[in-house]
């Protein structure tokens, strides 16, 4: 964590969680059936997805956003927001508007962990995606407010991003904290780390590039380190090949909290993407080069 910058002493406009009571201002607009709830801001199910039969890995929910938050969804959506609608491929050097590195993170919450890192490595472009509006404005009005121009804020489902809208090893570095563990049975297919999605994210990962996951549900941690370990694009970075030790920069994260607070230990994962493998005929070629 930021010897300068810290959770306490980061601006915080509206951290209150998803189950406050919404802001009734004085004479406020009622919506009229089918109008959209931010005009400029982040769009309903971008990729209309809603409609496709696949299994996901967060719930949709309906949540209820403060004034601070719809504001900022209304002021820097057409800004830092990027609507997931599986429509376009993105270059990430245009949406940054640099060249910097790229990690994309996965499920931000309420967003306080994504600033706090992004504070701390300015030079680090994060591209933070989410379906949870309340803290899609937050993080928003967290990076205004702490003058965070390395943030980019997602609406929409991360699966369709790297699926359709992001390039070949176009980014640096994944992380995914404190994933919905899905801890029932039948639920278990929910679960976001698993084979298939590691096949997708490896083509989108550079070589080198570091996937950092942590959970503090032990099954799933468990789950995250046999597929990390088995799949052939990835390697740990412990010596030992287990969880690795709780990273400085990860800052505590608001469902890190609530899961220490029961008693949950937490595992950390870093798994590095391994080099392109040259496939066989190239290896020929270059191993006998006349
Ligand atoms: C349990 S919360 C953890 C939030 C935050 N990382 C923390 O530790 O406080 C998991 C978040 O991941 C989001 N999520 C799950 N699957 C997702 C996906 N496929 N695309 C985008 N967001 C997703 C959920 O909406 C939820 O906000």
């Amino acid at each position: 964590m930021s010897d300068s910058l810290n959770a306490s002493e980061l601006n915080a406009s509206e951290t209150a969680p998803p189950g406050e009571r919404p802001h009734h201002a004085p004479g406020r607009h009622t919506r009229a059936k089918g109008e959209p709830r931010f005009p400029d801001g982040p769009r309903a199910d971008p990729a209309g997805s809603h409609f496709e039969r696949r299994i996901r890995s967060f719930q949709p929910r309906r949540s209820r956003v403060t004034a601070g938050q719809a504001d900022a969804l209304q002021r820097l959506w057409p800004k830092w927001g990027l609507d997931i609608d599986g429509q376009r491929v993105i270059g990430l050097g245009g949406l940054f508007g640099n060249g910097n590195p790229v990690v994309l993170e996965i499920g931000f919450g309420m967003g306080e962990a994504t600033a706090l890192m992004a504070a701390e490595e300015p030079a680090v472009n994060i591209l933070a995606v989410d379906v949870h509006t309340p803290g899609q404005g937050n993080l928003l009005n967290l990076a205004d407010q702490n003058g965070l121009s390395n943030v980019r804020v997602g609406n929409g489902d991360a699966i369709i991003l790297l699926r359709e809208m992001l390039t070949p090893d176009s980014l640096d570095g994944l992380r995914v904290y404190f994933p919905d563990p899905w801890p029932k049975k039948r639920h278990h297919k929910r679960r976001l780390i698993q084979a298939e999605f590691l096949d997708l994210a490896a083509t989108r990962l550079r070589p080198g590039a570091i996937v950092h996951c942590a959970t503090d549900w032990e099954p799933y941690a468990e789950q995250m380190l046999e597929v990390l370990d088995a799949h052939p694009e990835f390697e740990n970075t412990q010596a030992d090949g287990g969880f690795a030790p709780r990273p400085a920069h990860r800052p505590l994260t608001r469902f890190e909290g609530q899961g220490l607070d029961k008693g949950h230990v937490v595992n950390d994962l870093l798994f590095r993407r391994v080099q392109h493998r040259v496939p066989q005929s190239e290896q020929h070629r270059q191993e006998s080069p006349r």
